[in-house]
């Protein structure tokens, strides 16, 4: 099932939130418009505002405040993204020039900070402290992952905890309380709130392992990025922790790492990619993200067997199969 098809029924309050997201970044500066425009308008899956729209349907569904932490959520997503590029030294996303690669640093430093800070300006025409906490303690969150994720390059000794505490920060946590805030901000009751974050913490962990599984299967076409990237800067994923684990390869995979650090950013990943498909850790990993898709589904339970329940669960089973 396609993505778009799960949520065909929320398509008209989609390309609202779309517009919304358009305007939101509208600014007479030409270059900061151009370059959030460029990163908004190459698409992507717009899962965290599709979760805030679900789980406001657990409440009192008012588009207009859903909108008011829908907006900021993909924003915030957005900006981290212009940084990480920067970080990763990335020239494609979305099938694009990256903003780092179109532009420079510069202005790739200064796009993100512009939408954060224009995230914030939406978030904050809601008088809600709750909500302003929760996003600024996953933003503060977000940004450790990121820190620790360039402490960890290259460090084929950390532990799988290690992995996840920093993909937990990086990538669940946004996840987790885009579904939260749905729920906050229609007025769910306190329990559904609750169930909706450990829902969104689950399904946004599996998300990254997905991300970082494709990274080593997947096409330029399907990735809108050329493969192996994290390999070539050092981002040590899961997979690769588990086909470390594997005596036979250990030492191979442990020197054609050590090389490609030498080769800084220019090497040839063909090799260690052939190793880690050969080994059991592209499907450790798929399991675990499996576990995780279980528990986000069991955390469903509360829930009213009904369509939101229903295109959670769907969208759960996408993610944790995502090829995308
Ligand atoms: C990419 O996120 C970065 C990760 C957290 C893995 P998405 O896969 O949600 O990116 P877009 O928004 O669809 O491009
Ligand atoms: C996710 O990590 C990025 C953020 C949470 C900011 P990745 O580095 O794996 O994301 P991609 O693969 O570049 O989209
Ligand atoms: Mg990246
Ligand atoms: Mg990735």
């Amino acid at each position: 099932m396609k993505l778009m098809d799960i949520y065909a029924r929320l398509r008209g309050d989609i390309s609202y939130i779309e517009k919304e997201l358009e305007r939101s970044i509208d600014t007479e500066h030409a270059v900061l418009n151009e370059a959030s425009l460029h990163l908004l308008k190459a698409g992507g899956k717009r899962i965290r505002p599709v979760f805030v729209l679900l789980a406001g349907e657990l409440g009192t569904y008012d588009l207009e405040r859903l909108k008011r932490v829908a907006v900021p959520l993909e924003l915030i997503h957005m900006a981290s993204l212009v940084h990480d590029d920067v970080i990763d030294n990335a020239n494609t996303r979305r099938g694009q020039l990256t903003v780092k690669s179109k532009w420079d640093n510069r202005v790739a430093m200064y796009t993100g900070d512009y939408i954060y800070a224009k995230a914030l300006t939406i978030v904050t025409q809601l008088e809600n402290p709750v909500i302003h906490r929760i996003l600024s303690k996953a933003m503060l969150e977000m940004c450790i992952g990121e820190m620790e994720q360039i402490r960890d390059f290259f460090n084929t000794e950390q532990t799988v905890r290690n992995y996840l505490l920093r993909i937990r920060r990086k990538t669940a946590l946004l996840i987790a309380i885009s579904c939260q805030l749905g729920a906050v901000a229609s007025e769910a009751k306190p329990e559904l709130a609750r169930r909706m974050y450990n829902f969104g913490y689950n399904v946004g962990m599996a998300f990254q392992i997905r991300d970082d599984i494709l990274d080593l299967l997947g096409t330029e076409k399907q990735l809108g990025k050329p493969p192996g990237s994290d390999m070539r800067q050092g981002n040590i994923t899961l997979p690769v922790l588990f086909a470390l684990q594997e005596s036979s390869i250990r030492e191979e995979l442990l020197h054609e790492i050590s090389t490609i650090r030498d080769a800084d950013g220019q090497a040839d990943t063909y090799r260690v990619i052939q190793l880690i498909r050969g080994s059991k850790g592209v499907d450790r990993a798929d399991a675990m993200a499996a576990k995780y898709i279980e528990k986000a589904i069991a955390a469903l339970d509360i829930l009213p067997d009904n369509k939101t329940r229903k295109n959670f669960k769907d969208i759960a089973h996408f993610i944790g199969k995502r090829l995308h």
